[in-house]
């Protein structure tokens, strides 16, 4: 017999919560069951058919009676079970089509605002206590502040087909190792750190990697592709996801006909390499938010809309890029494409409509 490798126990007077962080179930137990759990920890060949307890400790999925292996990790259980315990997480019911998304959405918004929001603890200066700023200048050509201000996150995309220069585009000046910074080197830089993005990397470390999913890109095989920024290449990992890929994102089916999207992912044993404190898996979530942000900015300075989301099956997108089991984890989706510029699809904005009728 063995003990399930996925549990923490909390301390909770009378007894102790047994969590299985994995599967996300909970067992409280009370005194009788916590000295025999011990016994089996200390133990686990008294496992004994006769005793009902133990019975229910491996129903209950406690004890085990193969020995469940664990992916290599690199930095303390706290993170370890933070990860690992965020993933899959079970939702009531994934909405089918874009209908029962909008339906299950609004009802969400509506249950939430029926609630006060948070109160705003800090105390306000009066306005004429502040101190006011200068309005925002020009920025050199101005393509950028022109780029901030129309970047806006849309729920409504045509489907149209993207060109493969600008994917090309998007993927050099978001993902790519700058050919035009190589010249640019210091002294100081570690040999083999020295690769240089538009964004910056914990370290220097470029943990965060992409994985493209190419749904209507002109002269580009529908799939999934793994981005190679020293050469600035693809290469074909997996075809696209069964079925559509809002589905996945937690049935967020107005993305269904993305042209074009991006999971970020990050190299948790580059960052092991360096980095031994846990603290470093916060930085892989910062990384992949500059990554996002820079995505966002080249393609609505292409003419695109943009879209993102952190809620995604994880198992599942794990299998689409072929990480299972990998010390390599998607983090974050961003995607865009042609769009309409609404920020909501048009059958969330029908209901909206009824609504008010
Ligand atoms: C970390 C993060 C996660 C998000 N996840 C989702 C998401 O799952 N679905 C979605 O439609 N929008 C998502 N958004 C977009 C926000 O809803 C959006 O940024 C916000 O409403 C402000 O609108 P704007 O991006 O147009 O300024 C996410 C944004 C961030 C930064």
């Amino acid at each position: 017999m063995h003990i399930n490798p996925y549990l923490f126990i909390l301390p909770r007077s009378p007894g102790q919560i047994v969590w299985n962080y994995k599967n996300h179930t909970q067992h409280e137990l009370d005194l009788n069951y916590v000295s025999r759990l011990a016994q089996l920890i200390n133990k686990p060949d008294l496992f004994d058919t006769d005793n009902i307890i133990d019975i229910q400790l491996l129903n209950a999925d406690i004890l085990t009676v193969s020995k469940i292996d664990t992916p290599e990790w690199g930095w303390d259980e706290l993170s370890k079970i933070y990860h690992i315990g965020t993933q899959n997480i079970p939702c009531e019911h994934i909405p089918q089509n874009i209908h029962e998304w909008a339906r299950q959405y609004l009802a969400h918004c509506n249950e939430v605002l029926a609630t006060p929001p948070p109160a705003n603890d800090c105390p306000q200066l009066e306005p004429e206590q502040r101190i006011a700023l200068p309005a925002p200048c020009a920025l050199g050509n101005d393509s950028l502040k022109s780029a901030l201000l129309k970047r806006k996150t849309c729920r409504s995309y045509t489907g149209a087909a993207m060109t493969l220069n600008d994917v090309g585009t998007l993927l050099y000046l978001s993902l790519g190792y700058l050919h035009e910074r190589e010249q640019d080197c210091d002294d100081s830089i570690a040999t083999g750190l020295g690769a240089r993005r538009s964004s910056p990397s914990g370290g220097g470390l470029n943990a965060c990697e992409g994985f493209l999913l190419a749904r209507n890109v002109v002269d580009l095989e529908r799939g999934i592709y793994a981005y190679h920024p020293v050469d600035h290449s693809l290469s074909r990992v997996n075809s696209l996801p069964e079925p559509a890929l809002g589905q996945l994102l937690g049935g967020q089916h107005f993305i269904n006909n993305l042209p074009l999207g991006l999971f970020i992912t990050a190299r948790f044993d580059r960052l092991w390499w360096k980095y031994e404190h846990s603290r470093a898996y916060r930085m892989a979530f910062v990384e992949a938010g500059h990554l996002s942000q820079t995505f966002q900015l080249v393609a609505t300075a292409l003419g695109l809309n943009t879209w993102l989301t952190g809620a995604f099956a994880d198992r599942q997108v794990e299998a689409l890029l072929n990480l299972e089991g990998s010390a390599e984890q998607p983090l974050f989706f961003v995607g865009c494409g042609e769009s309409d510029g609404q920020v909501m699809c048009s059958e969330m904005r029908e209901l909206l409509r009824e609504g008010q009728a």
